[in-house]
């Protein structure tokens, strides 16, 4: 196997800034390695500390013990080979879908990346003209316009129609197979997570740690239905339960 992409070594994260919220224990020995190529899918209950692991890998905050090495030198800054797509899309309402997208610049081809997710129409727009899905995938657009080696993709699709959901995670797919860009998806939905990855992680609740480590070996497109993709929705569940 190749040399690993990313390494978290025994990470926690203690926030104590004193505030209402005191001192809370994000994640606690967080220790995960992953391979070029990987679609890694995190699943876990909400506020168990998904989003500070994809911003500790970010390298937009800092973990308080252990480390985070990406192709083996510790991250202690954000890059833009480590694309990061947040929750919400985060556009600048004043510059046009396009500006939005080659704001990163480098080599980009914004052109190019609203043809690919279908929105060649919608270059001269701004954020407020777009729907929600619309806005999302100018999200993605921008976060791949830097041609990202590794994308943290946190929560991308939440509080999307079923439909429109579904539209996407296949468009995410193909992206993943197209451009070889290794992918750590956050999610707290279970048939996404299965849906998409190459491998499943299931944390606990906070203080995150690992629960279980899965290498999902089915092939794609994935239907919810299938007969090993539900099985292991049934077990997931229960081990959700049980944590
Ligand atoms: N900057 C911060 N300061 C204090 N507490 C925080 C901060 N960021 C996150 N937390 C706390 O850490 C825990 C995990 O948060 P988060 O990573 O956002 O969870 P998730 O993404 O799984 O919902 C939560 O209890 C949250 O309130
Ligand atoms: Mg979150």
């Amino acid at each position: 196997m190749s040399a690993p992409l990313l390494q978290l070594q025994q990470v926690s994260k203690r926030f104590n800034d004193g505030d209402e919220r005191g001192n809370v224990v994000a994640l606690r020995d967080i220790s995960l390695t992953v391979h070029e190529g990987e679609f890694v899918s995190v699943l876990g209950p909400s506020g168990c500390g998904k989003s500070t692991l994809l911003r500790i890998i970010a390298g937009l905050t800092a973990p308080t013990t252990g480390q985070c090495l990406y192709k083996g030198q510790p991250v202690n800054k954000p890059s833009l080979e480590r694309g990061y797509v947040f929750q919400d899309p985060r556009l600048f309402p004043w510059l046009t879908v396009l500006e939005n997208i080659n704001l990163a610049g480098a080599g980009a081809n914004g052109e190019e990346l609203l043809n690919k997710m279908d929105l060649a129409e919608f270059g001269q727009a701004l954020p407020h003209e777009l729907s929600g899905g619309m806005a999302r995938r100018v999200a993605l657009a921008r976060a791949l316009a830097p041609q990202p080696h590794l994308l943290l993709l946190d929560e991308p699709l939440a509080n999307l129609d079923v439909p429109l959901r579904q539209n996407l995670q296949a468009e995410l797919q193909r992206i993943w197979e197209q451009q070889g860009v290794t992918c750590i998806l956050v999610t707290h939905n279970i048939d996404e997570a299965l849906a998409l990855g190459t491998r499943l992680i299931l944390l606990s609740k906070r203080p995150a740690i690992i629960r279980y480590d899965l290498a999902l070996d089915m092939s794609f497109p994935r239907k919810i239905h299938q007969a090993q993709v539900a099985a292991l929705k049934t077990q997931i569940l229960e081990w959700m339960e049980v944590h």
